[in-house]
């Protein structure tokens, strides 16, 4: 696959070898992890990275610029590699140019076709639609893949094509959208039924290149969707109300960043994990590069149940004091929610800290219904837990939680595996893993650099 580079050499080296082992599904790491056994441990700074559910659609988006789109602040996960990959598979030129800098031209691309073998591995594939659609007529693409933690539909996007003049078809299992030769998008009123995250990304993005006024209502309000409209109305887009529930499109033509480049917002969900360990294993913790303005549902429900957070412009300090212990925290009842309700990937992180603390909780999944699923796995560890229904689980806490091999279930679930360990009494091994590199850089050095005892041995 060619990757053209004008960086560093051991940079392109790095890159080229994690791009191959996108392809390398044989490869399947462990990590071997030695639990603190709920004592409070971890020390210093730990910092964030650029956002996975914000990186996607900005590659994405570089296909609806005429010239060249400059993106910083990418995470270094396999996810942006795959989208590089599908977006080099169309005919778009991928630069990485330092690290976590990259140049995206997509004037060359000459296919509308995405690669089926890749669109699997992740959902946020199915955001290019919106621009390729928009930009070419017409495009080709299967079912996306991802985590499977519910059943994950598409029809919210395949119902925008429509309202905006597209015809879809389903042909062995592939969608074909298509407008018809020189046709433009036409503006439309969408609503969606259920919100959703990448469909409010999907339409919005598809929305700039029709013609006349989109109006998409009940959108997604992350965070990450208006970080993105301010960027491209900065680049000609004309986006209205993006962090609102009622999101308004002018159409027009190509954009053009000039010598501006988009910087990709930190990972509030990757944040948000480390709070949680820290207030279950940290002495003093500071979580870097990080927006508390975007966990204020997290920040909270951590303070309600009586964790110390000093929040700073950029940062998070996590002191325990070293008195209190995970039984005096209290228990808390989580139910997940659109933002800027309680993030449902940040569901499985909270369970395992409801293990810890004292009183039974309630835990309500409300977006997903297959994302309870790593609820036995936690049991085998010693917790408490009852399962009501596939959305409903009830945890009575504190337990101790005794390490234990494990495989992770999606990528959030097996982050809060990590987690667990950590916390656990004795070893762990996290066998298999498919998901960390997905969405999480540098993982063990990053953990290990504030404490934790973590190996990787390679698959
Ligand atoms: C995004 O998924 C994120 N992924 C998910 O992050 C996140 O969990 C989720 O939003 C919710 O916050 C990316 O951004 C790449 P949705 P998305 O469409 O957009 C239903 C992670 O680990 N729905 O907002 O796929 C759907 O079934 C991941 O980083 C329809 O019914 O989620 C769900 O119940 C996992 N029809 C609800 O809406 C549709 O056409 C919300 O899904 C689309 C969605």
């Amino acid at each position: 696959m060619k990757v053209k580079n004008v960086g560093i050499k051991n940079d392109f080296l790095r890159h080229s070898q994690q791009k191959k082992a996108i392809f390398d599904e044989n490869k399947k790491d462990k990590f071997i992890i030695k639990g603190l056994d709920g004592k409070k441990k971890l020390n210093g700074k730990i910092s964030v990275a650029g956002a996975k559910n914000a990186a996607l659609p900005a590659f994405a988006a570089s296909i609806l610029f005429r010239d060249r789109f400059c993106v910083s602040n990418v995470p270094n996960i396999k996810d942006v590699d795959s989208i590089n990959a599908l977006l080099e598979k169309l005919g778009a030129v991928v630069e990485k140019q330092i690290e976590k800098k990259y140049r995206i031209v997509t004037d060359k691309i000459k296919s509308i076709i995405l690669d089926t073998e890749i669109s699997k591995k992740m959902r946020g594939s199915i955001v290019l639609t919106g621009p390729l659609l928009a930009r070419f007529g017409k495009v080709s693409f299967p079912h996306p893949g991802g985590c499977v933690i519910g059943a994950r539909p598409i029809d919210a996007f395949l119902n925008g094509f429509q309202k905006m003049g597209a015809k879809v078809q389903n042909r062995n299992g592939k969608y074909i959208v298509s407008i018809g030769r020189n046709k433009k998008l036409k503006g439309a009123k969408i609503f969606f039924n259920k919100i959703s995250v990448t469909g409010t990304e999907t339409l919005m993005l598809a929305g700039i290149l029709a013609k006349g006024r989109t109006v998409i209502e009940n959108a997604a309000l992350e965070p990450e969707i208006k970080h993105l409209a301010d960027f491209l109305n900065s680049c000609g887009a004309k986006i209205k109300g993006a962090g609102t529930s009622t999101i308004e499109i002018i159409g027009g033509n190509l954009l053009s960043a000039g010598n501006k480049a988009y910087k990709i917002p930190p990972d509030r969900i990757e944040a948000g994990s480390f709070l949680i360990l820290g207030a279950l294993s940290a002495d003093n913790l500071e979580i870097t590069n990080c927006d508390p303005e975007h966990m204020k549902a997290l920040i909270n429900i951590l303070r309600n149940s009586g964790v110390h957070i000093i929040e700073e412009k950029n940062k998070i300090i996590i002191k325990n004091n070293r008195k209190i212990k995970n039984k005096d925290f209290k228990c808390v009842d989580i139910k997940t929610h659109e933002y800027p309700g309680f993030p449902t990937d940040l569901q499985s992180p909270m369970a395992i800290y409801l293990t810890q603390v004292s009183g039974k909780s309630l835990l309500f999944e409300t977006i997903f219904e297959g994302r309870l699923n790593y609820i036995d796995d936690l049991i085998k560890m010693g917790a408490n837990i009852i399962m009501r229904d596939t959305h409903r689980i009830m945890i009575k806490g504190p337990t101790q939680l005794k390490g234990r091999e494990l495989v992770g279930k999606d990528l959030r679930a097996e982050f809060a595996f990590f987690i667990a360990a950590i916390v656990a009494k004795g070893k762990s091994i996290i066998n298999n893993v498919r998901y960390i590199d997905r969405g999480y850089e540098q993982i063990e050095k990053r953990l290990s650099d504030i404490g934790v005892n973590i190996q990787r041995i390679n698959g």
